[in-house]
């Protein structure tokens, strides 16, 4: 793709400063307890890997994978698991890392579902918010940046699975 084919919106300077920032929020709250973090694949990969080096807690790390867009810029709204966790989680605290929140019904979905697995508790960081889309009320516990209604790609977020390893992140521009 073209370098003009996106405009920067968030560069990699400005996200790690975030993700310092909102681990230095996480690591306060959890307070020395232990927190399992549950990164939604694919997208929050990148996010998950830099802010676990930077919580000053007792980490551990797992992953679920749910169906989202395919090839498509638009939400199906439809949410299945592709990939469980490992173990149960029974008793644990769990903090879902998640790369953005759109229309919300990921999350809204994701949380029912591991509410009824009973963790002894449940938070949710995301990296981006684009509250102007959401279809179910939702409202993130710790968020890095509310963001317009634009698709983005870069930091693990993607367009048919391009672009996730770009350092920054990018509105997609239509090709014309
Ligand atoms: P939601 O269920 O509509 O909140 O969507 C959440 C999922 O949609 C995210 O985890 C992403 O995988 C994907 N998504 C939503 N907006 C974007 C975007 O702007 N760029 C890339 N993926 C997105």
């Amino acid at each position: 793709m073209k370098q003009s084919n996106r405009e920067e919106l968030l560069s990699a300077a400005e996200i790690a400063g975030r993700v310092q920032e909102l681990a230095a929020e996480i690591t306060a709250a959890y307070a020395g307890r232990k927190v399992l973090l549950v990164c939604v694949l694919k997208g929050a990969v990148v996010f998950a890997s830099d802010l676990m080096r930077r919580l000053d807690l007792p980490v551990e790390i797992d992953f679920m994978a749910v169906s989202s867009y395919g090839s498509e810029t638009a939400s199906s709204g439809a949410v299945r698991i592709l990939k469980d966790l490992d173990s149960s989680i029974q008793g644990k605290e769990l903090l879902i890392v998640e790369d953005i929140v759109d229309t919300g019904l990921t999350l809204d979905y994701l949380c029912k579902n591991l509410l009824s697995r009973k963790p002894k508790s449940l938070k949710v960081v995301t990296l981006l918010d684009k509250p102007a889309r959401r279809r179910v009320e939702f409202i993130p516990d710790f968020c890095g940046f509310e963001i317009p209604d634009r698709f983005v790609v870069g930091y693990g977020l993607d367009f048919n699975e391009d672009y996730r390893h770009l350092p920054g992140i990018y509105v997609l521009k239509p090709e014309n």
